[in-house]
């Protein structure tokens, strides 16, 4: 006999006509939000890309000098660093070229990077190193679970976004990084006056990020609409790939409001 479609089974389960059964399959699609905050959906892929032999000794030498591995507890972001300073978080880093130059010409910041990407890792370690900073830290972990359990509320001076995987296919924009829910959840974790830093080659992603941070009432945009570029933000290799393909930059600058 043939196996019945899971579809079927529940319409004669329910004993629902098709068109009712139709409606509950697609309420139990995941809606905005739903998936991107439990971890079963994911904003990024996790690729097996080769690591250099460089990459993989900075990570062994100096890994526990810089990567703080992932509890799930919430963390003491004075504990992590010498000198006390406001914190700024990257999503994302990639390479980490944008993330040292950035802690170098803003030393008055300690930053803690967040990537998946082990090759990124290790670089962002050699030039942590070959450069002496010591106001970098890094979590290899998915970044929102990272936000959601490990930063505590209110605890950070900043938020980088650059160059985000832009999930172009309508179909993958609930893996967009930039979406109501967790724009919600990074806005609870800057203090007043934070900002937060979203940068984009992709023009519809943009326009997209830009509703989802309107939709933020803890948010202000501090510019009409897209924001000029900050000159300390350094150029990385995305920013070379768009101009060489004859795209722009996208850039939103927001701040956190004080409770009233
Ligand atoms: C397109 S790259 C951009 C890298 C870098 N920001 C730049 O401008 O060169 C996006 C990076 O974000 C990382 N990423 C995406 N979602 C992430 C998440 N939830 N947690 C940590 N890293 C994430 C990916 O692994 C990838 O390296």
């Amino acid at each position: 006999m043939p196996r019945a479609e899971p579809e079927t089974r529940i319409s004669e389960a329910a004993g629902m006509p098709a068109e009712a059964q139709r409606t509950k399959a697609e309420d139990q699609r995941p809606k905005e939000g739903e998936g991107i905050l439990d971890g079963s959906i994911h904003t990024f892929v996790l690729r097996s890309g080769r690591i250099t032999e460089a990459q993989r000794r900075a990570i062994e030498r100096f890994g526990p000098k810089y990567i703080i591995p992932f509890t799930g507890a919430p963390l003491d972001p004075d504990s992590l660093f010498a000198d006390k300073k406001p914190l700024v978080l990257e999503i994302g880093f990639g390479m980490g070229q944008a993330t040292w130059k950035i802690a170098q010409a803003r030393a008055q910041f300690n930053y803690l990077g967040i990537e998946v990407h082990t090759p990124g890792v290790g670089r962002l370690i050699i030039d942590l190193e070959r450069h002496g900073l010591e106001n970098v830290r890094i979590i290899q972990h998915d970044a929102i679970e990272v936000l959601k359990v490990m930063i505590p509320p209110e605890s950070l001076a900043g938020i980088h976004i650059f160059y985000p995987d832009p999930w172009p296919k309508k179909r993958h924009h609930k893996r967009r990084l930039m979406q109501d829910a967790v724009v919600a959840l990074m806005a609870a974790k800057l203090v007043a006056g934070g900002y937060l830093y979203f940068v984009t080659d992709i023009e519809e992603y943009a326009s997209y990020a830009k509703a989802s941070l309107d939709s933020c009432a803890a948010l202000k945009n501090q510019y009409e609409s897209y924001a000029p570029r900050q000159e300390w933000r350094p150029e990385t290799k995305f920013e070379h790939f768009a101009k060489d393909s004859g795209r722009g930059t996208f850039e939103l600058l927001y701040i956190k409001g004080s409770p009233s």
